[in-house]
């Protein structure tokens, strides 16, 4: 019988820094007990707004909490950025050396309707996020809370690989060394509103139909780009639109974590003007940016269409 590799374990095995293991393990456990939030129904909306004047639900809020002291907890972090946090926070530890951004719930709006959902997470060495790079980050992860409990992790240089919560609570590797193929027949396109006045997004998606490609849309990042990485090929697409021109993505929490996973797996993520999502500076945490993602070929094409 194959032995199951546990999420540390399996690191290790990759040689995986100490110090990277353990800041894992403390958001793989906020994972778990997010995930116990959720099944315990802690569903309803607070009656509050965030930074970005989206109502927040209680599962937000609590989602930010808990990842907030875990992160405290591991005695490891640095700063703090939350997509629920107007600013960044600073925990005072000796030890700390990473800075982590992260969604704690993304997707909030599916909750109602028993959608899967996600958090992300990215994570720097040092003790600044402004001014900083996707491409600098050490490693980026992301959980899918649907009927199985996912958690993705990418470390620089060392792959993407896919563990699931089991009955007793560990993480067990299911999937290692995602790779993407540079083509695909699936496509998932975010702010179709946006083809009411772009044109060519509606052509580029006429052609998908026309070419009998394969739509995999939720409404939830986090399930979309998963499926793409699952089945080894897609594109997921958010352009801006007129009274939105940088879409609605957040750099630091959403899309420069899915661009180093996409990148480690051999993907690729650029804006709506063929910047590459990983050479981005992040200028405030609450910064937005269009993001075409997935298979390689697609994304370059998608962006050369559109700004042809
Ligand atoms: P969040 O719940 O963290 O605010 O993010 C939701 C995001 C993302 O999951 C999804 O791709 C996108 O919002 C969909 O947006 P619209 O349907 O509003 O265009
Ligand atoms: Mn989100
Ligand atoms: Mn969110």
């Amino acid at each position: 019988m194959e032995q199951k590799k546990s999420l540390n374990f399996f690191l290790r095995q990759k040689n995986v820094a100490p110090e990277i293991r353990s800041l894992l393990s403390n958001i793989a456990r906020s994972v778990k007990y997010i995930n116990f939030s959720l099944r315990a129904g802690h569903t309803g909306t607070c009656g509050t707004e965030n930074f970005s004047g989206e109502s927040q639900l209680k599962l937000d809020v609590l989602a930010d909490k808990i990842i907030a002291t875990e992160l405290e907890r591991s005695d490891l972090v640095s700063i703090i950025a939350s997509e629920e946090r107007e600013s960044v926070e600073k925990f005072s530890s000796s030890r700390a050396k990473f800075v982590v951004a992260y969604d704690p719930l993304d997707g909030s709006s599916l909750v109602d309707s028993d959608l899967a959902i996600g958090s992300i997470f990215g994570i720097w060495a040092g003790d600044e996020l402004i001014g900083r790079t996707g491409n600098e980050m050490e490693a980026a992860a992301y959980a899918v809370y649907g009927p199985r409990v996912v958690l993705v992790i990418a470390i620089r240089d060392r792959g993407v690989h896919e563990f699931e919560l089991n009955d007793v609570g560990e993480f067990i590797l299911t999937q290692s060394d995602f790779q993407l193929e540079k083509t695909s027949k699936y496509f998932a396109p975010g702010n179709l509103r946006a083809t009411a006045i772009n044109k060519k997004y509606k052509t580029l998606v006429d052609n998908w139909i026309a070419e009998k490609r394969t739509l995999r849309y939720s409404g939830g990042m986090v399930p979309d780009l998963h499926h793409i990485l699952k089945k080894n090929q897609g594109i997921f697409t958010y352009p801006g639109c007129e009274k939105h021109p940088n879409g609605k993505l957040r750099l630091a929490f959403e899309c420069a974590p899915f661009g180093f996973i996409f990148a480690e797996a051999g993907g690729l993520a650029l804006d709506q003007t063929g910047k590459k999502i990983l050479d981005l500076k992040i200028e405030k945490p609450h910064q937005r940016t269009t993001i075409f993602i997935g298979s390689t070929d697609e994304v370059k094409s998608a962006v050369n269409f559109l700004k042809k």
